[in-house]
């Protein structure tokens, strides 16, 4: 079999039938951003409006978190890549079952291992509790570095968690300064934010 790339892997996800999400799909959603990006975020999944463009976070809380990312100096047409523990709906926005998380993470874990990432950004439980530890806790571990397969894991609430109560963006800024602070570190010391 020929080595998986980013396409490959997009193509692939494109006609998977690994679990019953494929049935109610109208778009899988492989993830996008720069493929060399040192910075990536993980959320949960698709909902509305990335299953019908085939986009990540194109709804409500994308556009929140592109507005984070853009005040902390990053986009995904220059330095980061958005992925989701699942890669299709689950119909009406329910949380993916463990069998449905545990077909697609092999795909994110592929696509991980070829950004190479040094720095990834879980947004909100079910990306915490996917890629760490089910029985991890956001309200415990956000704020906090994790290490996990040599990378440097943040873990910060979902944007919408933010929509839905705005007192948890200056928590999620916090975070997000600790990661302009490291990228600086490790990545680019000349990373420009207009924030921090
Ligand atoms: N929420 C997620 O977790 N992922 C998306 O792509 C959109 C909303």
């Amino acid at each position: 079999m020929p080595e998986a790339t980013l396409e490959t892997i997009r193509q692939f996800v494109g006609s998977c039938t690994r679990c019953g999400l494929h049935a109610t799909r109208t778009h899988a959603v492989p993830g996008e951003g720069c493929p060399t990006a040192k910075l990536m975020c993980i959320g949960e999944g698709p909902g509305y409006h990335e299953d019908q463009q085939g986009r990540p976070f194109v709804g409500a809380s994308g556009q929140l978190l592109d507005k984070i990312l853009a005040v902390a100096g990053f986009s995904r047409q220059t330095n980061v890549f958005i992925a989701n523990i699942v890669k299709c709906r689950p119909p009406g926005n329910r949380d993916p079952l463990p069998k449905e998380r545990q077909a697609c993470l092999p795909l994110l874990l592929k696509q991980i291992e070829i950004i190479n990432p040094a720095i990834i950004v879980l947004l909100g439980a079910t990306a915490l509790k996917g890629i760490i530890d089910p029985s991890a806790r956001i309200t415990q571990l956000r704020g906090q570095w994790l290490e996990w397969n040599g990378r440097l894991v943040m873990p910060t609430f979902h944007p919408s968690a933010l929509l839905r109560n705005p007192e948890l963006k200056r928590p999620v800024w916090e975070d997000f300064k600790h990661v302009i602070d490291k990228y600086r570190e490790i990545v680019n010391p000349s990373h420009h934010s207009d924030y921090h």
